[in-house]
């Protein structure tokens, strides 16, 4: 197929610009649907998530949790001793981890006849994509160019003291302290690991709560946890300016409030990346960067869609992979619905865990109206596989009153698997008594999830009500 590219024909049937998982995913499913395809990568394919983002940042945090076990082993009548965190070991592991996945996808893209273009591409016309002087024609574009790490106006990053967390992955050895500049979901995975490893850690958070897109019981539960592993965070406090000292950095805030660390890590955001890559010239709307989308991800050209962090969707994987799904699908002719973006679950695989899907209370409230919302807090201080693994949170359902459960809430070690369950609650559009009525394994923490439905439909059984 690409020897007809530059012919001027519609060589393929979709060329996606950009192999990261919204780029991938498009195009393993259009070539499963029987489409041709060009996936055009400059870097390596997976991007973000595969190489710095969720693959490799959850294997720092696994290994983390194996620090604090062996830490904390005593508590279970373990002796061990902890002797350090051995950083270029870790990052063999978790570069081992990376490669493997690399590997695997490389074969899938393969085994689909994916035609795979290295290189910097360019969109050139509403159908064609230029790569080294290379032009490919399809009779659809795909925009998946992903996002970058943010920066703030005078703020620069450079790679030595003031990190992103590009560089945060790749540090050879655990930093004495850290301030994190963001308490959103990067910044407080960060914050986590490094505590776990040893280091002192600082966070910055401009709004008046940790990861502030969640539910306020779920920010302040998890602060309570940092509060007790001895994770600092200013909340309500806007970073002011950074400049160098002996050995490191000293972090103004706005407040007055000065402080000093080895590292300052920048976590206030992504942005989309789209600049200079021919989207304007070529007519696609644009707003503050992103590439506008109607709920099938098509841009006002008709010919070209986008996927991924590149518009203005929640930025995660997983909505990538959706996306890109559903691109491929409309691509073939089918039907897809659109995605619900409250369905999608969110996890911030900090310790403890903070996992969602659906609305928070205070969405619900201003949505139905505050007479129309029911919630229900289910502490794990009930749940036996909790007090195993000795950790506190809850699971908060919030219910449209008389209708189904429209938010589910969770905090606590390892309950950010419990949000598979939690999904299908939501998506179903379950009432209290539909899960009440199903039995749960024990002792597991998806007992937690019954328990709270059992509350909420009026029956709790290890609960108070
Ligand atoms: P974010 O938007 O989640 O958090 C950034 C935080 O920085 C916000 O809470 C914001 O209020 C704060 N901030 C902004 N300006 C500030 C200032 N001047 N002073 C103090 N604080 C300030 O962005 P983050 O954490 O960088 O993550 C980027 C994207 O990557 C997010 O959309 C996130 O969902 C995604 N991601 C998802 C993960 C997951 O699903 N587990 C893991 C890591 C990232």
């Amino acid at each position: 197929m690409a020897d007809n590219a530059g012919t001027g024909d519609a060589a393929f049937d979709v060329v996606v610009l950009g192999g990261g998982s919204g780029g991938y995913a498009c195009a393993l499913r259009a070539a499963q649907l029987g489409l041709t395809v060009a996936l055009v990568e400059k870097g390596e394919l997976g991007g973000t998530c595969l190489h710095s983002g969720c693959i490799p940042t959850k294997a720092l945090l696994h290994a983390a949790e194996v620090a604090d076990s062996s830490r904390e082993s005593e508590q279970f009548g373990v002796r061990s001793t902890f002797e350090g965190i051995d950083m270029p070991a870790v990052n063999a592991y978790k570069d081992g981890v990376v490669g493997r996945l690399y590997k695997g996808l490389q074969g899938l893209v393969k085994s689909r006849k994916i035609t795979y273009i290295e290189g910097m591409g360019r969109l050139v016309s509403p159908t064609a994509v230029e790569v080294d002087g290379q032009r490919y024609e399809g009779r659809h574009v795909v925009l998946a160019t992903g996002s970058t790490p943010k920066s703030l106006p005078g703020l620069e990053i450079d790679g030595q003291r003031v990190l992103s967390s590009d560089h945060a992955l790749r540090l050879d050895s655990v930093p004495a302290s850290v301030v994190v500049l963001g308490g959103g979901v990067i910044g407080c995975e960060f914050a986590s690991v490094w505590k776990s490893f040893g280091a002192e850690v600082t966070i910055v958070e401009a709004l008046p709560h940790l990861v502030p897109l969640e539910d306020e019981q779920a920010s302040k539960m998890l602060e309570r946890a940092f509060r007790k592993r001895k994770i600092n965070f200013e909340v309500g406090a806007r970073f002011a300016g950074v400049e160098s000292v002996d050995n490191g950095v000293r972090v103004s805030l706005e407040n007055g409030k000065q402080i000093e660390a080895e590292l300052l890590l920048v976590a206030v955001g992504r942005g989309p990346v789209s600049q200079e890559l021919g989207y304007e010239q070529v007519g696609v709307e644009m707003e503050r960067g992103f590439v506008k989308v109607d709920e099938h991800c098509q841009t006002s050209v008709a010919t070209i869609s986008a996927v991924g962090d590149l518009i203005p969707t929640l930025q995660l994987a997983h909505v990538g992979f959706g996306e890109g799904i559903l691109v491929a699908e409309r691509i073939a002719g089918l039907d897809p619905a659109p995605i619900d973006y409250d369905g999608v679950p969110k996890v911030t695989y900090s310790e403890p865990e903070v996992a969602s899907v659906g609305v928070t209370e205070a969405r619900a409230r201003e949505k139905y109206g505050d007479e129309n919302v029911e919630t229900i807090t289910y502490d794990l201080a009930g749940n036996g596989k909790s007090q195993i693994l000795r950790t506190a949170g809850f699971v908060k359902l919030v219910r449209q009153k008389d209708g189904p459960v429209v938010g589910i809430h969770m905090v606590g070690t390892r309950v950010g698997e419990l949000v598979a369950e939690a999904q299908l609650i939501y998506g179903w559009e379950a009432y209290p008594d539909d899960v009440a009525s199903l039995v749960h394994a024990h002792p597991t923490q998806t007992e937690a999830v019954g328990e709270a439905h059992l509350a909420l439909a009026g029956k709790p059984l290890h609960a108070h009500g």
